[in-house]
């Protein structure tokens, strides 16, 4: 038996009112379809990825990052009807049983899942569904109008399952505009079984909803770590976590060797697993002679939001036997907290000396760690 999924991503979350497509919105660190599309994956042969023509560059960055193939692609309609339809026609001959699941549901257990194929292989068409447990009312405008008895009430969710041919005489037959597959199924009156659904497979259609969704998610921070070190010279300026202090040496380097912001960089860089400072700004570049590296924190920070990271806090260590560094730490906390767009309170600053010891206690250079906490899958 031969299951393929299909996942309809080609709507434009109106609702949701985030100004783009929903599908794409970042959860978790990845494209929301691509919750959806990786649990299909685990249950079905093949899945057809239904999108917009508009999002496909978006959408294949997605797959990419997220190391996901679409074994075939459909282009959506005006609706999600249509859409479907359009995912049917790029079945395999060999697919029998076909699961229909809305990208908007990032937590469809497989559990869950194995047992709506079994039901529809057994029955012909199953949903996953779940007994209304509120009370319910039917409205006159503002007021309630009655009581609704909740006895044999369902919400349904997807993945709906279905034997192929089941699905498609459906669409073939039916022309309703209903918002579930299962609808027209029933329409042509035949049998659909209830299968249990989950109070997790939440369906992302309001700003609430997403929030939700992230809580549900439940990501751990991130934790990265940076060290660098520095060689003291004479006829450069000392410069660190972008204050200049005065002093009779400063720290050499291409660009202009602020070390503590280096260390920085590199926690950052390291909580998301994105390589490191010299990787992303090599000094060979002369494009980063002498730069401030304030801005290339700046850089660092506008990258880790592009792939979906929200810097939460850091803490640093700066290892220098002189100058006395504490008259400057407030002014090196405001610059990185503004670089990282975040309170002062969540930079943690301090110096030490060596005792002497090492080569920072000899004044041949001064070094920095660092460590730094970051957030996934914010908007
Ligand atoms: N969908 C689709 N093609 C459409 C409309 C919807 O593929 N023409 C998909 C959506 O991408 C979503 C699923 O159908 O995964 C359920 O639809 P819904 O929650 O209504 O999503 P949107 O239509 O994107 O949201 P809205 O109705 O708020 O605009
Ligand atoms: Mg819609």
């Amino acid at each position: 038996m031969s299951v393929w999924g299909v996942l309809v991503a080609a709507g434009s979350g109106i609702r949701l009112g985030a100004g783009i497509n929903k599908a794409l919105l970042l959860l978790g660190g990845e494209a929301l379809f691509c919750h959806g599309f990786r649990a299909l994956k685990r249950v079905c042969a093949g899945v057809v990825l239904v999108i917009r023509p508009e999002d496909q560059a978006e959408v294949e960055e997605a797959l990419l990052h997220g190391g996901l193939q679409a074994d075939r692609m459909a282009y959506g309609g005006e609706t999600r009807r249509q859409s479907v339809e359009n995912a049917l026609a790029q079945l395999p001959a060999d697919a029998q049983i076909v699961l229909v699941h809305d990208a908007a549901r990032p937590f469809a257990g497989e559990g869950m899942m194995r047992e709506v194929i079994r039901k529809a292989h057994e029955a012909g068409a199953a949903v996953p569904a779940l007994p209304m447990t509120d009370t319910l009312k039917k409205s006159r405008g503002e007021f309630i109008a009655g009581t609704q008895s909740r006895e044999g009430l369902y919400a349904v969710q997807t993945p709906q399952g279905f034997r192929r041919d089941i699905l498609e005489r459906a669409y073939k037959e039916c022309s309703d505009a209903l918002t579930d597959d299962a609808g027209l199924v029933e329409r042509l009156g035949l049998p659909v079984a209830l299968v249990p659904g989950s109070r997790h497979n939440i369906k992302i259609t309001l700003p609430e909803d997403f929030s939700m969704a992230e809580k549900l998610m439940r990501m751990p921070p991130r934790v990265g770590l940076g060290y660098d070190v520095h060689r003291l010279v004479e006829g450069r300026a000392l410069i660190l976590g972008g204050v200049t202090i005065p002093h009779e040496k400063g720290l050499m380097g291409h660009s202009d060797a602020d070390a503590a912001l280096h260390a920085l960089t590199d926690a950052l860089l390291g909580a998301c697993a994105l390589g490191d400072i010299g990787g992303h700004f090599p000094d060979t570049d002369p494009a980063y002679k002498g730069i401030s590296s304030l801005a290339l924190l700046e850089k660092t920070v506008a990258l880790l939001q592009k792939k979906g990271f929200t810097p939460l806090s850091c803490d640093l260590t700066i290892q220098a036997q002189r100058p006395k560094l504490a008259p400057h730490l407030p002014r090196m906390q405001a610059n990185i907290a503004a670089a990282l767009g975040v309170s002062p309170g969540k930079v943690g600053l301090k110096a030490t000396t060596t005792e002497g010891l090492g080569f920072v206690g000899r004044e041949e250079g001064i070094a920095v760690q660092a460590v730094a906490v970051v957030e996934e899958c914010r908007l």
